[in-house]
């Protein structure tokens, strides 16, 4: 108990106070000791213990004197201690409330602060992504051909193997199929067939020629996969554009036309290029389709001597393999779906072109392998 709480317990007789000019200096110092507790109220639990001790109906102090001064006092000091209480009354509660103004200003204040936006502080970025360099060359490539007249169509990943062989003249023992050997999908015994990672997007020509009657002009983006070993030029997971044109009256120069317009048009008139024959069982005459090297320059000597490793030194990177549709192909578009191909009535072309193969040379990038590691300081250079 402090010392005013002490005093104010007792009534004025058992202080020795009997006059009223003694009052004065009681009060003066019950004042004084109020001023210095006014201060440390500091926050606002603070300021309701001391606005407790001081105006609390049963125990402040200011019931205190009422009770034990102002009450019991005689006469002649009654009038007085009236005074003197209504006086510090009107200043304890005139400096409480000045106080507790204080202390919600100065938190208000504090808070204002810490929530004050500095403007001059660096933001935070929030990188934006963009398109891989494969998705802007296929957007590339999608362009050209759309604007011939070539619709866009896409087909599933996973293929059966009537589609991805057989319905393309590629029966069960042909060779050719050892090239394209590729992953075939674990499926439950009883499995009606079986299914495989489709090795090249040519299982849409006949998925298409079974919607849709001729005349037929569309192109097909899309992954492909093959048991390849990864070097410089090949990876187990690609990128080919399929392509495949058929009406009743179309040619080899129509063929070449396409090829020769899509290929200015992508690597600039100055390119050298080359047809080769070549086979492939669902075209007849089949072609490949090769670009000069742009690593060695067509030399096929790597910069510092000996062969260049891009294109194995022969001077030429293949791009694609091409050619008119073979007549056996049109007999395995079955009548239900697309009402049938007539190969005496209809001729078309087809080409399936690598991707990645038509990035790394636009580019000069000289490794197929850095379109699947996903480092942004490859992916940046190309935003
Ligand atoms: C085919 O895939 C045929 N379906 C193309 C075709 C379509 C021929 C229509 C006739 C008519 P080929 O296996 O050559 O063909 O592959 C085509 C292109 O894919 C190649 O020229 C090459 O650019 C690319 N390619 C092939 N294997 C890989 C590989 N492992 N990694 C990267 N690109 C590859």
């Amino acid at each position: 108990m402090t010392e005013h709480e002490n005093k104010t317990a007792l009534p004025l007789v058992h202080l020795g106070i009997t006059r009223p000019e003694e009052l004065t200096a009681l009060f003066a110092d019950l004042r004084g000791r109020f001023d210095a507790d006014c201060a440390c109220a500091q926050d606002e639990s603070s300021w309701k213990q001391f606005r407790d001790a001081w105006l609390g109906r049963k125990s402040g102090v200011l019931t205190q004197i009422t009770d034990n001064w102002l009450k019991p006092a005689t006469l002649e000091l009654k009038r007085a201690v009236g005074a003197a209480l209504n006086e510090l009354r009107a200043h304890v509660e005139s400096q409480i409330e000045a106080r507790r103004a204080a202390i919600e200003s100065g938190a208000e204040e504090s808070a204002l602060a810490r929530e004050r936006v500095d403007l001059s502080l660096p933001g935070v970025i929030r990188p934006i992504g963009s398109h891989h360099l494969i998705r802007q060359v296929f957007q590339e490539v999608e362009d050209i051909f759309v604007s011939i007249g070539f619709s866009i169509v896409e087909g599933p990943e996973i293929e059966t193997p009537y589609y991805n062989f057989e319905a393309l003249n590629i029966p069960e023992f042909h060779p050719v199929r050892d090239d394209m050997d590729t992953f075939y999908i674990d499926l439950p015994k009883g499995a009606k067939t079986p299914l495989l990672l489709r090795t090249h997007t040519s299982p849409m020509q006949i998925r298409t020629m079974e919607k849709q009657k001729p005349p037929v002009r569309v192109i097909v983006p899309g992954k492909v996969y093959r048991r390849d070993n990864p070097d410089a030029t090949h990876s187990f997971i690609f990128h080919q554009v399929e392509g495949l044109a058929v009406d009743t009256d179309i040619t080899f120069c129509d063929f070449t036309g396409t090829i020769d317009y899509f290929v200015k048009q992508f690597f600039g008139p100055s390119v050298k290029t080359r047809f080769r024959p070549s086979y492939f069982p669902f075209t007849e005459p089949s072609v490949e389709f090769d670009v000069s090297c742009i690593f060695c320059g067509g030399s096929g000597t790597a910069a510092g001597g000996g062969t260049c490793s891009k294109c194995k030194g022969a001077g030429w990177i293949e791009l694609f393999g091409a050619g008119m549709v073979d007549p056996a192909v049109y007999g395995f578009v079955n009548p239900a779906h697309g009402g049938g191909y007539d190969a005496k009535k209809v001729s078309g072309f087809a080409f399936g072109m690598g991707i990645d193969r038509l990035a790394m040379l636009r580019y000069g990038i000289d490794d197929i392998q850095v379109f699947f590691q996903n480092d942004v300081r490859f992916l940046r250079q190309f935003p």
